[in-house]
């Protein structure tokens, strides 16, 4: 059977996909169950696949957020807008002739390797089920989708939901709300959020470092491309040191005092959660004890007030199309060859699902061009690769933090560089 690629999912990672198996003359059929590709970038007012709110720009700057086969309008703005990367995406789809691969509107419900280990792929569209074998199968269906809730003893009588639910500020206009978390999504949700509510607090299980989203002019992330060639460990204790001259110690905020060295939790870029701080519009507290009613007592034996509560506590690694036996990254290591190819299943594969310090399509796109040359067998896929798997389990690019959201990280640099280094060695 000639190659018959199934690509799940048109966002970031999916379209350059679609993109480099075309360009190599691979027949392929992609689904989503959105109505256009954009995944994550397509902003909704109602909860939909997207986690993105009405404010929402990216933390990665444009220089180091775009595919090298498809560069950003020069007026695109430094970090760009949601809408600003919905038109990107869109714009990529057109140019490349990607939509007449595609089929919208359609959930892929299960994917099953039989036997003969082809892919009998099950859709729903319109009520209407279909079954489809492919010789491939390649995943991208995202990884900041579905909600992960922290759990606490008590109940809370207000109203709780997750940082996934918020779309904009509005609805919490005069309200007491209090955000969970030290992430990006948690800093993002405060701001915006404290700009209409009476009050808002912000509450940390751990001390972070926040790093600016500019530094002497420059994004930040551009700035800190000058040490790209540098050790990780000796960049990230200079990006620690930057981050403490720029901001000061955490004690004048009043937040908690990060325990462990820059790097080793998820970066979480704001410049204006510091600001709002000073400013009285955004009150830091510990981590939560427990809940009585609309009351919340933390873990310093304060205790306040809340008509709303928003977890911003990260998403799961989802691939509900999966039978659980067959695979489940929910928790535990996900030992994946660049993160993309399985130690076992040699037409299995998964584009964009690492957490780089920087942005993901690049890399998404590295990943996509050597999909292309292994499917033309112009790649070899190693013989040690089960090896391969487990050493980046126990090798990670840093030392992070041992929590849910640090299983998939890379240095973004060097991951570019070890995919294009694969490249460079197909024939
Ligand atoms: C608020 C927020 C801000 C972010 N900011 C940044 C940033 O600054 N830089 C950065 O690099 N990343 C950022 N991210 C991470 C984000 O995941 C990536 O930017 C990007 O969207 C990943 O692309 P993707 O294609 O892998 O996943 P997605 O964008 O999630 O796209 C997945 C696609 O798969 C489709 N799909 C999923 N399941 C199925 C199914 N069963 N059947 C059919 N279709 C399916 C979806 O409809 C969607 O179109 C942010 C995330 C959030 C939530
Ligand atoms: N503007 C933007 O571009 C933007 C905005 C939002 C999100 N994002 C991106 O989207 C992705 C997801 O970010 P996110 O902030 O939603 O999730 P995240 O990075 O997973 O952060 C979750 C936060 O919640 C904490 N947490 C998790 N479980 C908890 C619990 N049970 N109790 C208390 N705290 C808990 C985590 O603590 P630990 O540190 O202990 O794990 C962490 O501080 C990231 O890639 C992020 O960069 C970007």
């Amino acid at each position: 059977m000639n190659k018959q690629v199934c690509i799940i999912g048109t966002g970031p990672s999916g379209l350059p996909a679609i993109k480099n198996l075309i360009e190599a003359g691979i027949s392929v059929t992609a689904y989503d169950y959105n109505s256009d590709v954009g995944g994550n970038w397509i902003y909704n007012e109602n909860e939909s696949h997207s986690s993105v709110f009405e404010t929402t720009h990216i933390i990665s700057s444009k220089t180091l957020s775009q595919y090298e086969d498809f560069p950003f309008r020069p007026e695109v703005s430094d970090y760009p807008s949601h809408e600003e990367l919905r038109h990107y995406f869109q714009s990529y789809a057109k140019h490349f002739k990607l939509y007449q691969h595609i089929e919208f509107n359609t959930l892929v419900k299960s994917c099953e390797r039989k036997d003969n280990g082809l892919w009998e792929v099950t859709t729903i569209k319109d009520e209407h089920k279909q079954v489809e074998t492919f010789t491939d199968l390649v995943v991208c269906n995202g990884h900041h989708w579905e909600p992960k809730y922290p759990n606490y003893p008590g109940k809370f009588s207000g109203s709780f939901l997750h940082s996934h639910q918020y779309k904009k500020a509005a609805p919490f206009a005069g309200k007491k709300v209090l955000v969970i978390g030290g992430g990006n999504s948690a800093c993002d949700v405060a701001v915006e959020s404290s700009r209409v509510t009476t009050k808002t607090a912000i509450s940390w299980r751990r001390g972070y470092r926040i790093v600016p989203k500019f530094l002497m002019g420059k994004p930040t992330d551009v700035f800190a491309t000058k040490m790209k060639f540098l050790p990780i460990y000796l960049r990230n204790l200079l990006a620690g040191l930057i981050a403490e001259i720029n901001n000061g110690s955490n004690y004048v905020y009043g937040l908690q005092k990060p325990s462990h060295k820059f790097g080793a939790t998820h970066p979480t870029i704001n410049s204006e959660l510091l600001y709002k701080i000073r400013h009285g519009k955004i009150m830091p507290k510990v981590e939560i004890d427990h809940f009585e009613g609309k009351k919340v007592f933390f873990k310093d034996n304060t205790n306040e007030e809340f008509d709303f509560i928003i977890a911003c506590t990260g998403f799961a690694l989802a691939h509900p199309f999966f039978d659980e036996k067959f695979l489940n990254y929910r928790e535990g290591p996900v030992p994946l060859y660049l993160k993309m190819f399985h130690p076992k299943y040699d037409n299995l594969f998964f584009i964009g699902m690492f957490q780089p310090l920087g942005c993901i399509w690049p890399g998404a796109e590295q990943q996509s061009k050597l999909l292309s040359l292994a499917l033309k067998k112009a790649w070899k896929r190693p013989s040690n690769i089960e090896s391969l798997c487990e050493r980046e389990v126990t090798h990670p690019h840093m030392k992070q933090i041992n929590t849910n959201r640090h299983r998939i990280t890379v240095d973004f640099h060097r991951f570019m560089r070890d995919l294009k280094s694969q490249i460079k060695k197909a024939v």
